[in-house]
């Protein structure tokens, strides 16, 4: 069986002035679902996790008491707290010792971004109970593949080698090449190329990935060793000395041991205020989350956290509008990468 991981401990700025220091985006309702991101991440491992027993935590100090309160029903031993944010190769490395600690290296553990909308349920437990017989069959780091719709340059890419065979039903491949966040021209020039089938070689990882414990444990001490010997070597007191790296870089960039199986279920990675639209807009004229009235007013995106304000628009198109307690932001919706840039400068000048 499978040990699901949430990775709850990140920032999530560009959901600002939503996203802030102790209600980064993970703790935010944003699909419409009445629940955060992170309790619709949880409640979707439950199944694959046989109930909150099974089922773990890791994040910063700082987000802890949210993470209390957000999953009540998570057993306090499941909440992994690192003294502060190092990124996610960090957390992977500590959270894969202290688990294997506890169930032994052979145990198999998944990790999942707390920021994903999955479209198809039963699709994904499918695809994870496959995921996770391949990671003990292969000895192997299973990720999910999602086929790309632009060159964004925000995501990992998967370039896929043979196929090793189909497990479940959904087909596996070698992974070639593994390309964290490249440039615009290099995404473009994945997205252009064409294997012998005539098919892009490429998909966008997933963000997820399942691996045995002990897999994960070897690949770290030949690829990431000044992280993983602190944390041996220290435990937690190690964190101030750790390396800021995501596990992107720090190792599935590097590793050999990676295969792939394509996502057959609708994937979203709600990274910034544009994909609320395209979780949200159907085919109403604007995304209102706030009470609007709005002329002439097409394509924007709406967001009041008091439900007794209202927004009111003239003549504008594709803006994002946001009111948060004392704060407003309004923004072109192709400029909301840029948030992360704004928040420095509201550091530097309070
Ligand atoms: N515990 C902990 N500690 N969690 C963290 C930390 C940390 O220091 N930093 C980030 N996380 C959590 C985030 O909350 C999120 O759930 C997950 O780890 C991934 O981090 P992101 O910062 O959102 O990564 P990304 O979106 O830039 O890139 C990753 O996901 C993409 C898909 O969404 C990469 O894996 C890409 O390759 C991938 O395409
Ligand atoms: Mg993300």
């Amino acid at each position: 069986s499978l040990i699901p991981v949430i990775l709850a401990g990140g920032k999530g700025e560009r959901f600002w002035p939503l996203s802030r220091k102790h209600r980064p985006k993970q703790f935010l309702c944003l699909d419409g679902s009445g629940n955060s991101l992170l309790q619709e991440t949880a409640n979707r491992l439950l199944t694959m996790a046989d109930g909150w027993e099974g089922l773990w935590v890791v994040t910063s100090a700082q987000l802890a008491e949210g993470v209390r309160s957000q999953l009540p029903q998570l057993p306090p031993e499941n909440l992994l707290v690192e003294p502060e944010g190092r990124d996610t190769a960090p957390a992977v490395a500590w959270a894969t010792l202290e688990i294997s600690r506890r169930y032994g290296e052979d145990a198999v553990i998944g990790f999942f971004p707390a920021d994903h909308w999955i479209g198809d349920q039963v699709a994904f437990q499918k695809t994870l109970n496959a995921a996770t017989q391949l990671a003990t069959y292969l000895a192997a780091i299973v990720t999910l593949g999602i086929t790309p719709s632009y060159a964004s340059t925000g995501y990992g890419y998967i370039q896929q080698g043979e196929q090793v065979g189909t497990f479940g039903e959904l087909p596996v491949y070698h992974v070639d090449r593994f390309t964290e966040k490249p440039d615009r021209q290099t995404a473009e020039t994945f997205l252009a190329t064409k294997s012998r089938t005539g098919e892009c070689p490429y998909t966008w990882n997933s963000g997820m990935f399942v691996f045995q414990a002990g897999v994960v444990l070897e690949e770290l001490e030949k690829y990431a060793p000044e992280i993983i010997q602190l944390l041996k070597a220290k435990g937690l007191a190690a964190y101030g000395e750790l390396a800021k790296k995501s596990i992107d870089y720090a190792l599935m960039e590097k590793t050999e041991l990676t295969y792939v199986m394509p996502a057959s279920f609708g994937w979203d990675d709600l990274g910034d205020w544009n994909a609320i639209e395209r979780l949200m807009k159907g085919d109403a004229k604007n995304v209102e989350l706030a009470q609007h009235i709005g002329l002439d007013t097409e394509g924007a995106i709406l967001y009041a956290t008091d439900e007794d304000e209202v927004i009111v628009t003239i003549g504008l198109e594709d803006v994002v509008v946001v009111r948060d307690r004392n704060v407003t932001l309004i923004v072109k919706k192709d400029r909301t990468q840029d948030i992360k840039q704004v928040i420095k400068l509201l550091q530097e000048h309070p």
